[in-house]
């Protein structure tokens, strides 16, 4: 049995959905708001939820869950990892960050936890992730709306292009990934995914002057990439009602598609498609607008 958990956010509900459709696939649904009937609750946050929540599970979708300060992704994703070695959970496919973000402060919770699964009695795969289209639109979205008036894109992006990637492609190879290893499990095997570190970088990059090309078809006007400063972004970000540590992770993924270091070289991603990757412009200034 398949356990995904987060299937209330956006990756894990694609997830549930692509694997519910699969023929003989059995997979159950977790959450923090489960109740128990249509879906499990599962609480990182709440272990005695965990214990009772693996509980028959074979395959563990683990979801990350990266919304807080390190210490509390570190103290929940460490739960996660005892209480699927005490329910006897044979695989955990974690979804991670890929290579490209390594020096962000995303990063760290990231490579923590998938250096606690690799010591658990579990085989494990690590999904490293790339950045979503929608993020790269979020962080474009302050600096966009003015854009439609005065036809200059004013963002701290520097002169940096960031790989990015459909949240739909991700869960179709998490989809695909977690059928495969249940499927060997369930024969008797060891999955073929087993040990694996898959590195999911989008395969499209795109910086300001693209997004600037993006807003200018979406405003029906010219419009102009003019790179902001770091100090400009942070007295931007202030006073919007953000988490210190949404502040300090945007900052750092600024900084890093600044220093070019958001831009992948290489990507398991087609390989693991079974189609091209979906395009991502669309996604990148629909969250941008
Ligand atoms: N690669 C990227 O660009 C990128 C961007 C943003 C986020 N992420 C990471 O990828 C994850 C999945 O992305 P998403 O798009 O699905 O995010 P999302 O739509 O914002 O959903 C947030 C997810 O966090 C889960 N969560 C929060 N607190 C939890 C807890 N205490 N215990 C268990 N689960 C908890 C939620 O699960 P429930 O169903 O229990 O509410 C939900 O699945 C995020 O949580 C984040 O760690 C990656």
């Amino acid at each position: 049995m398949i356990l995904v958990t987060g299937v209330s956010g956006g990756l894990g509900r694609l997830v549930l959905q692509g694997l519910s459709a699969l023929d003989g696939v059995d997979v159950v649904a977790g959450t923090r708001g489960g109740d128990g009937s249509t879906a499990r609750p599962i609480d990182f946050d709440d272990p005695a939820s965990l214990a009772e929540g693996f509980a028959g599970v074979d395959v563990l979708v683990m979801i990350s869950a990266g919304y807080a300060e390190d210490d509390v992704v570190l103290a929940r994703h460490g739960a996660v990892a005892d209480a699927a070695a005490a329910a006897g959970v044979r695989q955990v496919i974690y979804t991670s960050l890929a290579g490209s973000g390594e020096r962000t402060t995303l990063a760290l919770p990231h490579r923590w936890t998938e250096n606690r699964l690799a010591e658990g009695p579990f085989d494990h795969t690590i999904l490293r992730n790339g950045l979503y289209a929608e993020l790269l639109g979020g962080l474009s979205a302050a600096a966009a709306a003015p854009a439609a008036e005065s036809g200059i894109f004013a963002a701290a992006l520097g002169t940096g292009r960031m790989s990015v990637v459909a949240r739909e492609d991700l869960a179709d190879i998490t989809v695909r990934v977690a059928a495969e290893a249940d499927g060997e499990l369930t024969t008797g095997g060891r999955s073929r995914h087993a040990g694996r570190t898959y590195e999911l970088e989008g395969v499209t990059a795109l910086g300001g002057d693209e997004i600037a090309d993006l807003l200018a078809k979406k405003y029906d006007r010219p419009v102009t990439y003019q790179p902001a400063s770091l100090s400009e972004a942070r007295a931007a970000l202030a006073g919007q009602g953000f988490e210190a540590y949404q502040i300090t992770h945007t900052l750092s993924l600024f900084s890093n598609m600044g220093a070019g270091f958001l831009e992948a070289k290489d990507s398991d991603l087609p390989e693991l498609l079974a189609a091209a990757p979906r395009p991502v412009h669309d996604l990148v200034a629909d969250a941008a607008g």
